[in-house]
């Protein structure tokens, strides 16, 4: 079983640059289907779930390789449309194949993506918005069926501002004829990044960050040269490296703007920061202090992805910090990790109560989720002894590599793969 190993108890100092945004990349890949020519993506992070993208994409009928440190689709021709069972499983995400890929071919097979360890992963609104552009879609035995010839633009109001579904939306109706309007839209900025690629791809596509995003579908799209935006939940676990361990960091490339709740946690807890045009430097000398409540909010809220990496910042600040977990049901699983090394958190459906100790103490605990995992070895930087991190593989899906950079600011970490 692979695993990271950390000795705790080091300050960290130095720069780190930041990978594409996973949770950019994913969509900008299933949006590569909606046109016939070449797309050349840079900053791509070499990630598990971008494999499984480009495994999917090569299924259907494209080409996909790395060409050094950029990535190549070539989308002129569609072989299938319908993703197996065993692909979907690769990759909870991919249920975002299937506007693209029912604005392109007119028709879909996809199995069910069904939940994961941050509890159901339901897609009813991805589907009730494209039912609503006209496609038909019928599930039998954990498959999907969509047909679609022709989409039409509609007016769509999501019930609750989902990320994946208004990326969906997007893509279908960028196939579909005349406009579609998204109502309660996610704002997240990845929503942004997909904006700004499909207009790259000369689509008219508008609104991304507000709550309306608005469509004009129709026109062909072309291939384009893209450069992923840098991911905001690797920034925001470095800046809690280096809030937990002490010290500090310049993180090349990461943007405040789209890290404001997070910043503002951190530095009600004592952290300097500050942000421009370069980076995020951050400075952490000071004991921390506990924050007021902490609840997670669709953007621009404290993201759902940043709690558990806030929480280890916090697990040693005095005073008590309450967080409420508002998008999934199962997202405090490495709380009880966390009290193996010494931390006290008392959790109540949705609220957690972190009370400050004055030391956390190394243990062996288990990644049950990417950013839970990824949290645990932020803790483990800050614990007196050894921190051992099985499961490790939960970690790689967010992380091109984390020792590297977590080794760049001088932590003491290390991957043990398994047997
Ligand atoms: C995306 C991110 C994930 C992040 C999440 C919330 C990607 C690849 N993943 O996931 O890292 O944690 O946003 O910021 O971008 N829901 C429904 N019905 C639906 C869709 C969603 O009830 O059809 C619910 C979900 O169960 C969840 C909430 O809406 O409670 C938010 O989900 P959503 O914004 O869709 O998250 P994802 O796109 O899956």
């Amino acid at each position: 079983m692979s695993q990271y190993l950390i000795e705790g108890g080091q300050k960290l100092r130095g720069e780190v640059t930041l990978q594409g945004a996973k949770n950019s990349v994913l969509p900008i890949l299933a949006a590569t289907l909606l046109n016939k020519g070449d797309t050349l993506l840079r900053r791509c992070p070499r990630l598990r779930d971008v494999d499984a993208s480009m495994r999917i994409l090569r299924h259907l009928g494209c080409t996909a390789e790395w060409k050094g440190e950029e990535l190549e689709i070539r989308t002129g021709e569609i072989s299938r449309a319908e993703i197996t069972d065993e692909l979907m499983r690769e990759m909870r995400s991919s249920a975002i194949f299937l506007g693209a890929m029912l604005a392109r071919c007119g028709e879909a097979k996809i199995s069910y993506p069904g939940g994961c360890e941050l509890g159901p992963r339901p897609i009813d609104l991805h589907l009730a918005g494209l039912r609503a552009m006209g496609a038909e879609i019928r599930e039998e035995g954990g498959t999907l069926y969509c047909r679609a010839p022709r989409l039409r633009g509609a007016d769509i109001v999501l019930a609750l501002p989902s990320v994946g579904a208004t990326e969906n939306l997007m893509l279908a109706a960028c196939g579909a004829e005349g406009v579609t309007k998204i109502s309660n839209a996610a704002r997240e900025p990845e929503i942004r990044d997909l904006q700004e690629f499909l207009v790259a791809c000369g689509a008219r596509v508008r609104g991304a960050g507000t709550s309306t995003v608005i469509v004009e579908g129709g026109e062909p799209l072309h291939g384009c040269t893209y450069t992923v935006m840098p991911d905001r939940i690797v920034a925001a676990t470095y800046l809690s490296a280096v809030a937990t361990a002490g010290g500090e960091a310049f993180l090349s490339g990461a943007r405040e703007e789209h890290l404001l709740a997070v910043t503002a946690a951190l530095r009600a807890a004592g952290c300097h920061i500050r942000g421009d045009e370069r980076g995020i430097s951050i400075r952490a000398e000071e004991p921390l202090r506990a924050v007021n409540m902490i609840r997670t909010a669709p953007y621009p809220g404290f993201p759902t992805d940043a709690q558990a990496l806030v929480m280890a910042v916090l697990l040693r600040a005095e005073g008590v910090t309450v967080f409420e977990e508002n998008i999934f049901e199962n997202r405090y699983r490495h709380a009880n990790e966390m009290m193996r090394m010494g931390a006290e958190i008392r959790i109540f459906g949705r609220v957690a109560v972190v009370t400050g100790v004055s030391a956390l103490h190394g243990a062996a605990v288990q990644a049950t989720d990417l950013r839970g995992g990824a949290a645990l070895c932020v803790a483990g930087l800050a614990a007196e002894g050894q921190t051992q991190v099985t499961d490790s593989h939960h970690i790689d899906r967010g992380y091109e590599d984390l020792t590297r950079d977590l080794r760049a600011l001088g932590a003491q970490i290390r991957y043990c793969p398994a047997d």
